[in-house]
């Protein structure tokens, strides 16, 4: 059992709780969402929201070495993003770019390797560069494989994969009565990585937002009304605690 001292938001009691390393999610999913608003709250810029979103996820990734968690997928920028005035879509470039310059250094050193999903090719060139470059250089570690959703939706992962196999079945190499489920599954961004086991809303927002819509299957939610930039460790340790409280059946029935 890990012992861990966590407070309780609401009754600001200070409780000790237990995890449970064997029953630990494998893989755990965040919407890294309500940065605008925790810099509206403050009266700053909306980017002042996503760089202090930046030390969540720095506090998140280590919370994930210290206790074991395998697998960490962070939603960093939806392919709906660009959407947004380009002052904050370039800020929010500069700060990926910023994140994997500053932190190499020290993932490599905790065993943490950099993986992405989306179509890193729509990039600025920089962030494709540096990305390519952090992913090439954490490739042998294996504490925790941090998986970096950029330029990335789950309709525009399915769209790619949809094509991926239409060519396959094109050069002669499926037949489209052999398409299932491990054919679409192989065909994803995600293809080499298990699905969630948890995914973390904060925010208080009750929506998937384009997120690993095949992925998120039979995924256990934990939503929360805490901005993403104010998320730490013992709102993690919450989750955890409360997914392990969970019977995940999957379809089928308690045994
Ligand atoms: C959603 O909050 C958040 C984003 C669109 C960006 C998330 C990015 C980061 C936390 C930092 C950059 C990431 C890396 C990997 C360095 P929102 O802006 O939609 O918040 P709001 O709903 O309150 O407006």
């Amino acid at each position: 059992m890990i012992g861990f001292l966590t407070k309780d938001r609401k009754s600001k009691k200070i409780k000790e709780k237990q995890l449970d390393p064997k029953r630990l999610p494998k893989h755990v999913a965040i919407i890294m969402d309500g940065n605008g608003r925790w810099a509206k709250k403050r009266g700053l810029p909306r980017i002042a929201g996503h760089k202090a979103g930046v030390e969540a996820l720095r506090d998140i990734v280590r919370a994930c070495v210290d206790w074991g968690i395998k697998i960490l997928t962070v939603y960093a920028f939806s392919t709906e993003n660009w959407k947004r005035p380009e002052e904050e879509v370039n800020g929010l470039m500069n700060l990926l770019v910023e994140y994997l310059r500053r932190e190499l250094l020290d993932l490599k050193q905790k065993g943490v390797q950099i993986r992405s999903i989306g179509r890193l090719e729509g990039l600025p060139t920089k962030a494709e560069k540096e990305l390519i470059q952090a992913e090439k250089e954490t490739v042998d570690n294996n504490k925790l494989i941090l998986n970096l959703a950029i330029n990335y939706g789950g309709r525009t992962e399915l769209v790619d994969a949809c094509r991926k196999i239409a060519y396959e079945v094109i050069e002669g190499k499926l037949k489209p009565e052999e398409i299932d489920e491990q054919v679409i599954k192989n065909a994803l961004y995600t293809r080499e990585l298990p699905d969630p086991d948890l995914l973390i809303r904060p925010s208080g927002e009750l929506r998937i937002s384009n997120f690993l819509l095949w992925q998120l299957a039979y995924t256990e939610f934990w939503i929360t009304d805490i901005y993403w930039p104010d998320f730490r460790r013992g709102d993690l340790y919450q989750a955890l605690v409360d997914y392990q409280q969970r019977e995940r059946r999957f379809g089928g029935l308690k045994i």
